[in-house]
């Protein structure tokens, strides 16, 4: 079995952030979500990973290399515009060939527990199997109605009045009968080949679809709420590990990891927490579940339920809670006497001020 991961897309909900960098490389627990995902297809015993790349194919490529490092070899394939899921699996046939493969979407995450699912497919075969699960508001899902033998019946994209509640989650395994299908769909209302359609035909073909309901972690990492919950669910299974400094006048309380070259000084950590390597913190309350990146120089700031990435810098905010602040960010107090707030924000970025 071979993979593909879908990593091209423009993620506007995720705004501000993905002006800067792809929504599938911010990072929860302690890597990028796209880290995550190649583990997890490792894991199923896949070696063979292609990834569909847009417009940021070198910070992708960047972090990946050639895939060594996390034990499989990356095809990179590259998407000139975001033209729809079934676009990508049209673009990757010449990789897949016709063979089975496993189609992960880069910016979904599941915490691991696929092998039941994948085992199913290699035994019985069908022509897709889909990875599905309740969701109390299936609207912006792809949403699956069974049959009675509990086939798939019909599949629909989005639907304004869903007629079950089983959303579509980011993984489904195909055999080559999928690119058939991909190749007999037009593009929909909104301009995309969509992958439901592709699979819509293949139900109407008559052929075997099927769906398996995937009960562990799960969530598409599309908005900053969605990122924060998986942060903490990540956070949630780390445990303690100090390779860093921590000062007498410092308390760590919980799971905590202090990566290389931090240092902790006069300051509180309350886990689930991570410090990343070379990370100042000083005078300062971390956590819980709170992952500050490498490079990072917290001052007199407490701050919990939050990301911090690459080289931020805070000083002397109190109360920070839900945030994700991007890389290199500087956010702290103007000079004394100033009697104003001081903001330069890039476009469509979220503060909010406690008055
Ligand atoms: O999260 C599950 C949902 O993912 C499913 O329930 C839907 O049926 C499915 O269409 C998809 O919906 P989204 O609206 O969330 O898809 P999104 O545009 O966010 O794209 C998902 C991933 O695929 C993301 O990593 C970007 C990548 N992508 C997307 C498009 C449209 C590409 O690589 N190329 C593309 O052309």
């Amino acid at each position: 079995m071979k993979a593909l991961v879908l990593s091209g897309g423009s993620g506007t909900r995720l705004r501000p952030f993905s002006y800067s960098m792809p929504k599938q490389l911010i990072p929860v627990g302690q890597k990028p979500v796209i880290a995550h995902v190649i583990e997890n297809i490792r894991d199923l015993g896949v070696t063979e990973v292609a990834v569909i790349v847009g417009d940021w194919k070198s910070e992708i490529e960047r972090l990946l290399g050639d895939g060594s490092r996390f034990g499989v070899r990356v095809t990179y394939i590259q998407q000139e515009k975001p033209l729809g899921l079934a676009h990508c699996v049209r673009l990757a046939s010449e990789f897949l060939g016709e063979e089975d493969f496993v189609m992960y979407l880069g910016d979904n995450m599941l915490l691991g527990g696929l092998e039941p699912i994948a085992e199913e497919f290699a035994k019985q075969r069908p022509a897709a199997q889909l990875v599905v699960r309740q969701v109390a508001d299936p609207r912006s899902f792809g949403v699956v109605e069974l049959a009675a033998d509990g086939s798939v019946h019909r599949l629909v994209e989005k639907p304004e009045n869903p007629r079950s509640n089983l959303a579509v989650i980011g993984v489904y395994f195909f055999t080559s009968a999928i690119h058939e299908a991909v190749a007999a769909i037009g593009p929909s209302a909104r301009g995309e080949l969509e992958i439901t359609d592709a699979v819509q035909w293949l139900v109407g073909q008559g052929a075997e679809v099927r769906a398996s309901e995937y009960e562990g972690y799960w969530r598409d990492t599309g908005s900053v709420d969605d990122v924060l919950d998986c942060n903490r669910a990540l956070l949630d299974r780390t445990g303690t590990e100090i390779r860093g400094s921590v000062d007498q006048m410092s308390w760590l309380f919980g799971p905590v990891v202090i990566e290389s070259g931090a240092r902790i000084v006069r300051s509180r950590i309350q886990g689930p927490a991570v410090i990343g390597a070379g990370s100042v913190i000083e005078d300062s309350h971390i956590g819980p579940y709170t992952a500050i990146g490498d490079g990072c120089a917290l001052r007199y700031t407490h701050i919990d339920d939050s990301i911090v990435l690459t080289g931020a810098r805070v000083s002397h905010v109190r109360g920070l809670h839900g945030s994700l602040i991007g890389r290199s960010a500087a956010v702290g107090q103007v000079e004394r006497g100033a009697g104003h707030h001081r903001l330069v924000v890039g476009d469509h970025t979220r503060v909010e001020v406690l008055v």
